[in-house]
């Protein structure tokens, strides 16, 4: 009869070892068992870039690369973009079931009672400089949180969890505008409780001197599928470094700045920006033979294709495409979006592509739908930080209260020198 284990011959010795097979995972400390003799520390796995190493059990985002689903807490990522709000998909993170009409009520009640920001972390802010990068500006100002609110070291408490939880996810649009204001050398303005959560992240970005910002519905609503789409995608590397740090049982604030500095690289969330970059460097649609032809020969990558999970259609890519439409109708047509279509129908058809399973990703429009919107490539990652906070902080809460977790440490295989005596400076060659 067909058992749930695995049976492994150590062929240095001879011996066979079984192991059980849980949820279709062995666990990685069983094969330390795997021994020479009693001297041996016993057989490590070797994993860079955590390819086939589950560092978690989860129960919030699921998704199955081959078939190109995405669901949060079970409900499809379609389905969640058609109907829900950002808020509410993040409560549904958060407390892993929709609200009730009460509940929802409470939780927005909650996020606009803390939208403000301290003024002294408003002067922080004013401290960087004019030019400053808006996401070394949100990790600076995030990371600095942890200094006004000393109750967030009480990691352990469920109420001192919430209190953060909640604070994070009202003041990460605050920080973005702030931050974007203060490049464009403008007066920062104060959040709108009145509006609805993207709606008062566009009155903070975009209010003059008009008494009331009166956000566009289209845009207000295109903003929130955005988010709702980069909510949560399990363990990617910022969620990862947000469980990796916040394993120390650090306070959420910093553990949220060291996950949003991970999202901040280009193989991460600074993709979309690189998606510029390059479309500005094709230039125009006559140039995309040759640029796929640098990329066929391994010159470069096309940015905004290729996943580690995907190896179909991003089903976000499916959605962003729909809401790239609607802004487009809005705000008139922008050359990048002809470039950008042109690839994808370039690429999708070429046989590099198909063979390598590489598709386009979330980031291959979402920038271009944040440049139409006016948003300098800056302002990207910036704009990919504010959903995933939920995220992130759903992630840490499952964490922290989940037994079989631990400080995350991962082992090494020394490569270097053996041991030797230190040499006086006059004797060294
Ligand atoms: N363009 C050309 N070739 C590519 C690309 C690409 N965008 N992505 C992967 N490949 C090739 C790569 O050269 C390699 O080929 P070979 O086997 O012949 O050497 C093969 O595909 C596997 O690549 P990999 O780098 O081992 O794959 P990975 O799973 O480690 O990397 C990735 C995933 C997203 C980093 C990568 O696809 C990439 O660099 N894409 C471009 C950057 C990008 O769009 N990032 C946004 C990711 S989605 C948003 C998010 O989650 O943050």
């Amino acid at each position: 009869m067909a058992k749930d284990s695995l049976t492994v011959t150590d062929n240095r010795t001879g011996r066979s070892y079984e192991m059980p097979i849980n949820q279709g995972a062995v666990r990685a400390i069983d094969f330390r068992e795997i021994k020479v003799d009693e001297k041996d520390f016993g057989l490590l796995v070797y994993d860079p870039g955590f390819t086939n190493t589950a560092s978690c059990r989860s129960a919030i985002t699921r998704i199955d690369g081959e078939a190109g689903i995405l669901e949060y807490r079970g409900y499809p990522i379609e389905q969640l973009a058609e109907k829900s709000t950002y808020l509410e998909t993040a409560y549904l993170l958060i407390h892993g079931e929709l609200p009730t009409q009460r509940q929802m009520d409470d939780w927005r009640e909650e996020i606009k009672f803390h939208t403000y920001l301290h003024e002294n972390a408003k002067k922080f802010m004013e401290g960087f400089q004019y030019d400053a990068h808006p996401m070394g500006m949100l990790v600076g100002t995030v990371a600095g949180m942890s200094t006004f609110y000393r109750d967030s070291k009480a990691v352990m408490d469920p109420a001192s969890r919430h209190d953060q939880i909640v604070r994070l996810i009202a003041k990460m649009p605050t920080i973005a505008a702030f931050a974007y204001r203060h490049n464009q050398g403008k007066p920062y303005v104060y959040p709108d409780n009145s509006l609805s959560y993207p709606g008062n992240f566009l009155s903070m970005l975009w209010k003059m001197s008009e008494p009331k910002y009166e956000p566009d519905p289209v845009l207000q609503r295109a903003m929130d599928v955005l988010w709702i789409l980069h909510a949560d995608h399990e363990q990617n590397c910022s969620t990862n470094a947000m469980r990796s740090v916040g394993s120390a049982h650090v306070d959420p604030y910093s553990a949220t700045a060291a996950a949003a500095a991970g999202l901040y690289g280009p193989r991460h969330g600074g993709a979309n920006e690189e998606v510029i970059n390059m479309l500005l460097r094709i230039g125009n649609k006559g140039a995309i033979p040759e640029f796929l032809k640098g990329v066929r020969a391994g010159d470069e990558r096309l940015i905004g294709f290729g996943h580690r999970v995907y190896k179909s259609y991003d089903p976000r890519a499916r959605i962003i495409k729909q809401t790239a439409d609607e802004v487009f109708d809005l705000v008139g047509h922008n050359q990048l979006l002809d470039i950008a279509l042109e690839l994808e129908h370039i690429a999708l058809e070429d046989e590099y592509f198909i063979e390598h399973k590489l598709y386009p990703n979330v980031d291959f429009y979402s920038g271009i739908i944040y440049q139409a919107l006016g948003f300098p490539v800056g302002m990207f990652p910036v704009l990919f930080a504010i959903p995933r906070t939920s995220g992130w902080l759903a992630q840490w809460v499952e964490m922290l209260t989940d037994e079989d977790q631990r400080i995350a440490r991962p082992r090494q295989i020394f490569q270097g020198s053996g041991t030797r005596d230190y040499q006086p400076i006059e004797k060294r060659r």
